[in-house]
């Protein structure tokens, strides 16, 4: 399978259609971007580690019963993947305060969230990404209210399974970006998960395992991005 027409060129990943139909390849760049993309750099490699733990968290959700668009790694960094309809939805899952929570309402930093809180923005690069609530996504149709409800249903379950799995190699889960399409009636787990959508602390240390080290320059991204994604998809016997 080859990549034929570039369909969406994203902040860090290229869409491709392919010569397969409802089939597309994801191409995932070394682009990193911050602050609605107010620092943006290249660090090579990048791609590769996103997309490593993103392949291995869609197989693992898949095989524990979540639909995902995820098909196979071409190569290193193009994941083919089933074509969705995009719901414009950022489905955030947090089960720690932290990051805008901490910024624009009074938690602190840090404080466990249970049960977990889903907030779910508009992603409209163009309007800063708002904050949405169930009747502004029902009255704009971005979703169905029966979607909406699934969306919920799985971004937990999601929030559960990888919770379990991270915990387990001494990684606290403490928040995560997730999007979702449809085809037809089915809503489907798309984009990524990985170090970029997702905020990740050591366990022992209380150490960021994510973009948060890009974000305010904690360290060395691609180090710890490469530690990470090694310590992720180290196999654990029970949970895969
Ligand atoms: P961000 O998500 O950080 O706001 P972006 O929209 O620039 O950034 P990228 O991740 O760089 O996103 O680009 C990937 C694009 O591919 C997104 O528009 C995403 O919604 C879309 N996409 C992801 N999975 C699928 C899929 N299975 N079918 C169709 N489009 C997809
Ligand atoms: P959030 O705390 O809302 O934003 P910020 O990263 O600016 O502090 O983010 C919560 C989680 O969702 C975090 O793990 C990053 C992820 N996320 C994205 O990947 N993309 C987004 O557009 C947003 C808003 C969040």
């Amino acid at each position: 399978m080859k990549c034929k027409q570039l369909l969406v060129k994203g902040k860090a990943k290229s869409v491709y259609s392919t010569d397969v139909k409802d089939t597309l390849i994801i191409e995932f760049r070394d682009d990193i971007t911050a602050f609605d993309g107010g620092k943006k750099d290249i660090l090579s490699n990048k791609g590769n580690y996103n997309a490593e733990v993103s392949a291995f968290f869609f197989q693992y959700l898949g095989r524990n019963g979540v639909r995902t668009h995820f098909s196979t790694m071409l190569d290193p960094h193009h994941m083919v993947v089933r074509k969705l309809e995009m719901i414009p939805l950022e489905v955030i899952v947090r089960n720690i305060a932290a990051g805008s929570l901490v910024r624009n309402y009074p938690f602190r930093e840090g404080t466990l969230l249970d049960p977990p809180l889903i907030v779910i923005d508009y992603k409209d690069d163009t309007r800063h990404d708002p904050m949405l609530n169930d009747e502004i996504i029902i009255a704009l149709k971005l979703a169905t209210p029966a979607e909406l409800k699934k969306i919920k249903k799985m971004a937990l379950e999601v929030n559960r399974l990888l919770g379990a799995l991270l915990a387990a190699q001494g990684i606290t889960l403490v928040d995560f970006k997730i999007e979702f399409g449809r085809r037809g009636k089915m809503v489907y787990l798309g984009d990524e998960i990985s170090m970029d959508s997702m905020r990740l602390w050591d366990k022992t240390t209380g150490e960021s395992l994510d973009k948060d080290v890009y974000r305010f320059e904690k360290g060395d991204v691609m180090a710890i991005y490469q530690k990470v994604a090694e310590r992720i998809t180290a196999p654990i016997k029970d949970l895969i």
